[in-house]
């Protein structure tokens, strides 16, 4: 039977590097739940419609054609054709992602084609709401949480290594404001699922948190 292993936290927990790391070692796929919101958000963009105009955005995610496929070991999907990866992660869509991933019918519609996807064979999804929406009766459910300094320093050694100039206040401060809309928003709030595992990373490495995880579902046949 094919197994849906869910990793929730809040930003910058290394949810994104974990789920890799478990889909390398137990040979399953890996999907980024996120990427999806931001695929809807990049199709309205380029489409000119306003992302705080919820019944446009709604139109626009209905007339586009998708398509899920597997490459590379990850989910990955075409909107019109077309295949954005960088593309979802410039600014436009960051800065706009939020308005679109609070709209109830856009989740409904990613929720559904996060599901859809188990049955390209055993997964490992990273998110907000897998465990509490997506794949609530999945028996590996995870919740990573670091303290916010941590998850802040982590953030912060990743936006250097990436070239950006941000100052370390600036991170720890976004992450807070981040924090917050994640956890108080009305849809399908950040919280920790009913029987998820809470693993607090403050003090653990990557490999470890991976091992940690793996041997849990191994464990388990
Ligand atoms: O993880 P990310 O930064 O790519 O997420 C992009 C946006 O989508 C962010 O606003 C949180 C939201 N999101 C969500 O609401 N539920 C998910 N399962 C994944 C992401």
């Amino acid at each position: 039977m094919n197994k849906a292993i869910a990793i929730d936290g809040p930003s910058a927990s290394g949810k994104s590097s974990v789920s890799k790391g478990i889909a390398a070692e137990l040979g399953i796929m890996y999907v980024d739940s996120g990427a999806l919101y931001r695929g809807v958000t990049w199709q309205a963009l380029r489409k000119g419609v306003d992302t705080t105009d919820s019944a446009a955005v709604i139109e626009c995610m209905l007339n586009a054609e998708w398509d899920f496929f597997v490459q590379d070991g990850a989910s990955t999907f075409s909107i019109d054709g077309d295949v954005p990866v960088q593309e979802l992660r410039g600014k436009e869509v960051r800065e706009n992602v939020a308005n679109v991933a609070v709209i109830p019918e856009i989740r409904k519609f990613v929720v559904e084609s996060l599901q859809s996807l188990e049955n390209f064979g055993s997964l490992v999804m990273e998110g907000r709401d897998i465990g509490t929406v997506v794949f609530p009766d999945s028996p590996y459910k995870f919740y990573l949480d670091a303290d916010p300094e941590e998850r802040a320093k982590r953030r912060y050694r990743e936006l250097v290594a990436a070239g950006e100039s941000e100052k370390a206040e600036e991170v720890m401060e976004s992450l807070r404001r981040r924090d917050k809309i994640d956890s108080t928003r009305k849809t399908d709030p950040l919280v920790v699922a009913p029987g998820a595992q809470v693993i607090d990373s403050t003090s653990m490495t990557l490999e470890e948190v991976i091992q940690t995880i793996v041997d849990i579902v191994r464990a388990d046949g």
